[in-house]
């Protein structure tokens, strides 16, 4: 990918900045390729909650969504975590809140709460372990056969678990709006246009979408498939913003997205060079999280993150 002068030119100031700062920019594979590039670390959400919690930085930047700065706030609590644009939310983390859990796990009171990362403080405050969807299956094998277990907040992702768990699970009515909206005739378009290629989707899709594919996995499971894969053709089904790294790492092969219109994720392009380089600048948004409700997610976070 060509990047324009202004942009080296910004990547040399933010670089500056972020040494001056003593700070570390991490990344998902969800933001812009501009914006990956000058990270330190570019991840999935398991890798970019390690790297926030063992790094000897005083800062670190998080170029992702409030969940995951929120996520680096409860595991560095003396670091000071910022988020470049305040905004940058997650549609399916707001599709629970700890009001809504304490009364669901009223109902279920033998059941253990496994809560997706992408969540906010207060709800993983009121969850057993926490899970992402590189370890949701070890996660869900880890609880003993005789606990019911009530997974928050995606049900596509948690369905995708009991599956392959043959667990059953109680499902909370929540859902990525990026990755749901795919539909079968978007596959079927996908493979008619693309017939030798790959289906490699997000256990964030619908489970009639992942049905059809030929692999399932977080974003960093989806790039080791296709970096280890002798086939040079594939279709994508999460968001687009995956496709910087997979064109990065595979010259030579070719990546299709599924939907164009359907997989970006706009809280994930809010952040742009000029923002990153005024957060560093102003040192703020910052994100941080009440001591309380931190020690509570912290026991949450911190059971999955010894999970080997
Ligand atoms: P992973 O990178 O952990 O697969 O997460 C996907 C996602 O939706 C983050 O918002
Ligand atoms: Fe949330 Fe979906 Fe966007 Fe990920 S892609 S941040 S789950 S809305």
């Amino acid at each position: 990918m060509h990047f324009d002068d202004n942009v080296k030119k910004l990547w040399e100031e933010i670089k500056e900045l972020k040494q001056e700062r003593n700070a570390v920019i991490l990344a998902h594979y969800y933001q812009k390729p501009e914006v990956q590039e000058v990270a330190d670390l570019v991840g999935d959400s398991l890798e970019l909650a390690r790297r926030a919690a063992e790094t000897d930085a005083d800062v670190i930047v998080f170029c992702g969504v409030h969940f995951m700065a929120e996520s680096a706030a409860i595991l560095s609590p003396d670091k000071t975590v910022i988020l470049p644009v305040e905004e940058a939310g997650c549609a399916m983390a707001d599709m629970v809140t700890a009001e809504l859990l304490q009364d669901k796990k009223k109902e279920l009171p033998n059941a253990v709460v496994v809560t997706y990362v992408n969540s906010s403080a207060a709800v993983k405050a009121e969850s057993d372990i926490c899970c992402t969807s590189a370890n949701v299956v070890k996660i869900i094998k880890s609880i003993p056969e005789d606990k019911d277990i009530l997974f928050v907040p995606d049900r596509n992702l948690g369905a995708y678990a009991a599956r392959k768990t043959n667990r059953k699970i109680e499902l909370w009515a929540g859902h990525c709006p990026v990755h749901h909206e795919l539909t079968v005739e978007d596959v079927t378009k996908a493979r008619e246009m693309h017939p030798q290629a790959k289906l490699l989707v997000h256990p964030e899709c619908p489970p009639e979408i992942i049905e059809l594919a030929d692999y399932v996995s977080s974003t960093s499971g989806l790039l080791r498939y296709a970096r280890e894969s002798s086939v040079e053709e594939f279709i994508i089904g999460t968001e687009e913003g995956i496709l910087h790294q997979l064109a990065k790492e595979n010259p030579g092969k070719h990546f299709y997205i599924l939907h164009k219109e359907k997989l970006i994720c706009p809280d994930m392009k809010y952040i742009t060079l000029p923002k990153l380089k005024e957060s560093l600048e102003k040192m703020e948004p910052q994100v941080t999280v009440p001591q309380d409700t931190r020690e509570k997610a912290l026991n949450c976070l911190q059971r999955m993150l010894d999970m080997k």
